[in-house]
């Protein structure tokens, strides 16, 4: 392909990756993320699919007239409801994008469509020209095009950009292509489709054979402008292709793809640790690039190789991925603009006030623990970061625990919600842990299904904190909540509450609008 080019990064982590099975955002956390990927210097932020929830709009309507810095994409179903409601939710954006989608491989037509080839085609056309009627940049994406045939995907990509689109996005949506395949779908377009010089094809790959990275490379090598994918990789089942092994795999082999990004680099592990803590999706420890292995060399011979020269063993150095050489950062005696220096390097944007409670914390913490870690600011920022409200949701105030390898657990527990105190003590369960939660039960009356719990240390050392992640279906759903203290019995009736906040939000919000 021709050198130098400049491939766009559109970033779906809160469209496609918030449908990961628990991964659910809040407002206020929303919020945060996009203003972390404008940091990161993403060119497209989805913001989510406005249709789908009031939450959903609320969330893309925020973003839009908040966040600058990045075009803000909203989603839309290739109808006349879908794309009014998303340019409501966009219109205030400095630059929108209204992302129009239908399914177009036999398999979708058939059976969940039950169109003709002629009918999705008149559809498409439909929904592209109402998309544009509103807004200049319009992207439009043949659902499941890995799997559609050529000559009918042409059609329609040729189709779509005569009626306005400005991007063509192929998504490769049940992860079924293979990097031959993808780089031939898009060569087909580049070689096959007379008007393509007046769009940018994207593409937009999941992870179910592990190839979603692999396979966008073979797009861009084939004339693909633009990848569409998300932190960590997640999304839908599989995920997504991972924003940061994408940008670094397009860097780390510029002399092949001779492409770059306007990504800033240093930014990938705050934003990877920003977007793992707020959906509590952690990020598995060998994960390239932003896991914490991922620079860690453990045999003598990488060790020695690594000490005489670097490059030996590293394609990329830690700190162009954010890295910081050492992570301990404050201690006691550490002061407000130290803590505000080192919550912005993590990327946190926190406002007066909620440093002000921050820095409490942090100074509480201090006197139970002598080193404050990275880890520890970010489990303390990320507490704030929510935008709680205290007087409407449950919070702890006193847990009193007893246990013993012979004797029934005990827990003493007072929770307070719209200003009033409730407490329980329960002596059942098979130990502290289960008989909290048998405590929240009592006290809050939601019946807690936990699916699944998890407990990792924040930082190093032991008296590292403890971060408790709870996944409680209600009603189908299910609610991811964290919590983060010195105390695990602790931090696991944090990490309740906050699923059963989640829960009480859920609950008070208006049905959804589909
Ligand atoms: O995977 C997919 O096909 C999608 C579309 C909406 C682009 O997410
Ligand atoms: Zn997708």
């Amino acid at each position: 392909m021709s050198n130098e080019r400049t491939i766009k990064i559109f970033d779906t982590t809160l469209r496609d990756g918030e449908q990961s099975p628990g991964a659910s955002m809040n407002l206020p956390e929303k919020m945060e993320i996009a203003q972390a990927l404008v940091d990161l210097g993403v060119d497209i932020i989805e913001a989510g699919f406005p249709i789908a929830s009031p939450g959903d709009f609320e969330a893309v309507h925020e973003i839009a007239s908040n966040i600058r810095g990045a075009t803000i994409c909203g989603l839309a179903r290739c109808n006349e409801r879908d794309i009014d409601r998303a340019w409501e939710a966009l219109k205030t954006a400095k630059s929108p994008r209204i992302h129009v989608f239908l399914a177009t491989s036999a398999i979708h037509r058939e059976f969940k469509l039950k169109m003709t080839p002629d009918e999705i085609a008149a559809r498409a056309i439909e929904g592209v020209s109402r998309a544009a009627s509103y807004c200049d940049d319009v992207e439009f994406s043949p659902e499941d095009a890995a799997r559609t045939e050529p000559d009918f995907l042409c059609r329609v990509v040729e189709e779509a950009i005569k009626a306005g689109a400005t991007t063509v996005n192929i998504p490769d949506t049940v992860g079924y292509a293979t990097p031959t395949h993808m780089g031939r779908v898009i060569s087909d377009l580049v070689n096959r489709v007379p008007n393509i010089g007046d769009a940018v094809i994207a593409v937009h790959c999941h992870n179910d054979l592990g190839l979603a990275v692999a396979n966008s490379l073979a797009a861009v090598e084939a004339g693909a402008g633009q990848i569409e994918c998300t932190i960590n990789g997640i999304g839908e089942r599989a995920g997504n292709c991972a924003l940061e092994e994408i940008v670094m795999a397009m860097r780390t082999r510029h002399d092949y793809y001779k492409v770059d990004t306007r990504i800033n680099t240093e930014r990938l592990v705050p934003t990877s640790r920003l977007v793992s803590s707020v959906t509590g999706m952690q990020v598995q420890r060998n994960k390239a690039i932003v896991g914490r292995n991922a620079f860690a060399h453990e045999s003598g011979i990488h060790q020695d190789g690594m000490l005489k020269e670097p490059t030996t063993y590293e394609i990329m150095r830690p700190e162009d991925v954010g890295f910081a050489k050492t992570d301990l950062v404050l201690g006691k005696h550490s002061g407000r603009a130290a803590l505000a220096d080192r919550a912005k390097g993590l990327g946190y944007h926190l406002s007066g006030e909620q440093l002000q409670v921050v820095f409490e914390k942090f100074k509480e913490l201090a006197d139970k623990k002598k080193d404050i870690y990275d880890g520890d600011i970010s489990a303390l920022c990320e507490q704030q970061i929510r935008g709680s409200d205290l007087t409407k949701e449950w919070s702890l105030v006193s847990l009193e625990v007893s246990s013993g390898t012979k004797r029934q657990p005990n827990v003493k527990m007072t929770l307070k919600h719209a200003g009033e105190e409730h407490s329980a003590e329960v002596a059942e369960g098979d130990g502290p842990i289960d008989a909290a939660f048998w405590a929240v039960e009592r006290i809050t009356g939601v019946k807690l299904n936990c699916k699944d719990f998890q407990v990792r240390s924040a930082t190093l050392g032991r008296d590292a904190q403890g971060t408790v992640t709870v996944d409680i279906e209600h009603e189908g759903s299910i609610f991811r909540g964290r919590g983060v203290s010195t105390d695990t019995v602790e931090s696991t009736v944090l990490a309740i509450l906050d699923a059963v906040n989640r829960i009480c939000w859920k609950a008070a919000k208006p049905a959804a609008a589909t």
